[in-house]
């Protein structure tokens, strides 16, 4: 039996996982173990030598229990100290770098186009991106038959409701409540079905209105000459177009040229048209009033030689963040 013990004290210094354990167990103190074997004998024995041999026998079954025991406890200490060095934190490495966001290039062109017009004493405002049928369309002037309205220019929500086409519906709700004079500007998403180099379905207008008692053309020209030159910070070549929208008359539209000599319609503008004055009581003999609508997309473009209008809206990192 004592040979027995130490090759089974041997053994167990090497054990090292649970199944090990298991297994010696059953080894040394299972059925069919030696121990057993001998438990077995006993019987043949006289009393005095089963009373000797059933002192050995047993003192056996402690110690290799004991031992069995103590490695348990080991074991568990061991998976312990494991688990802890899975998560362990080793403050001395340096951080992670944490990428910085930023705002949107257009997103910053909107807030610098509000405070340029912010120095002339425009309010901002904001309206609605799902819009009625009688703010986008009916009180602008817009006739019944009007090609904007048709289902493959505008995304129509019912027969009620549009995705706002453009932000010069704001001019109504503005003047509805404002019939005094007023210098508003109001930036926002516009929805129109067209998708190419210089459309996306989505872009963003800026809005803006003009309303005292002796606004001319003439100061709607100054406003928006002298916005460019702000905006783009550069000598840049502008012309004014004669042009037709329902709710301005007169109507014009401006472009810009591009570095390679092409013209950009960046705006369009005009005095409002009597017909939305009175939609909005407002009284034409003490009033008058311009607007404009600023292609926000296309003045990113300009300032920052983006030829292709859809580069904003892809969502493309490496090109976003050539604008932080
Ligand atoms: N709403 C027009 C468009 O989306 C732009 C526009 C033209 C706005 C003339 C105006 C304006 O305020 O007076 O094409």
């Amino acid at each position: 039996m004592k040979k027995t013990f130490i090759s089974a004290i041997d053994e167990i210094k090497e054990i090292d996982d649970s199944t090990s354990l298991n297994n010696f167990k059953s080894k040394y103190l299972g059925k069919n173990s030696i121990l057993y074997f001998y438990f077995r004998k006993l019987t043949t024995l006289n009393i005095s030598e089963r009373v000797q041999c059933s002192t050995i026998l047993n003192n056996f079954k402690k110690k290799i229990n004991n031992k069995i025991n103590n490695k348990k406890i080991k074991l568990k200490d061991n998976k312990l100290i494991n688990q802890r060095n899975q998560y362990f934190v080793d403050y001395t490495l340096p951080g992670r770098k944490i990428e910085r966001g930023s705002l949107h290039p257009i997103t910053m062109i909107i807030e610098e186009i509000k405070e340029i017009f912010s120095y002339l004493g425009f309010e901002t405002y904001y309206g609605p991106e799902l819009e009625s049928v009688y703010y986008n369309f009916d009180a602008l002037n817009i006739p019944y038959n009007h090609p904007a309205r048709n289902i493959s220019d505008t995304f129509w929500f019912n027969s009620k409701y549009v995705l706002r086409t453009q932000t010069s519906g704001m001019q109504i709700r503005i003047l509805e409540k404002n019939p005094g004079p007023i210098k508003a500007i109001i930036p926002g998403k516009v929805y129109r079905r067209d998708y190419d180099q210089t459309h996306t379905p989505m872009f963003h207008q800026i809005e803006g209105l003009i309303v005292d008692t002796s606004v001319s053309f003439a100061n709607l020209k100054w406003i928006l000459e002298n916005f460019i030159v702000q905006i783009l910070k550069k000598n840049t070549k502008i012309r004014f177009r004669s042009s037709y929208f329902p709710f301005t008359c007169p109507s014009a539209e401006m472009d810009i040229q591009d570095k390679y000599g092409n013209w950009l319609e960046i705006l369009g503008c005009g005095m409002v048209h009597p017909n939305v004055l009175q939609n909005c009581n407002i009284n034409c003999n003490i009033y008058s009033a311009c607007a404009f609508g600023i292609g926000v997309e296309r003045i990113a473009m300009l300032k920052y030689s983006v030829s292709d209008i859809r580069r904003f809206f892809e969502n493309d990192i490496r090109f976003l963040k050539q604008f932080v």
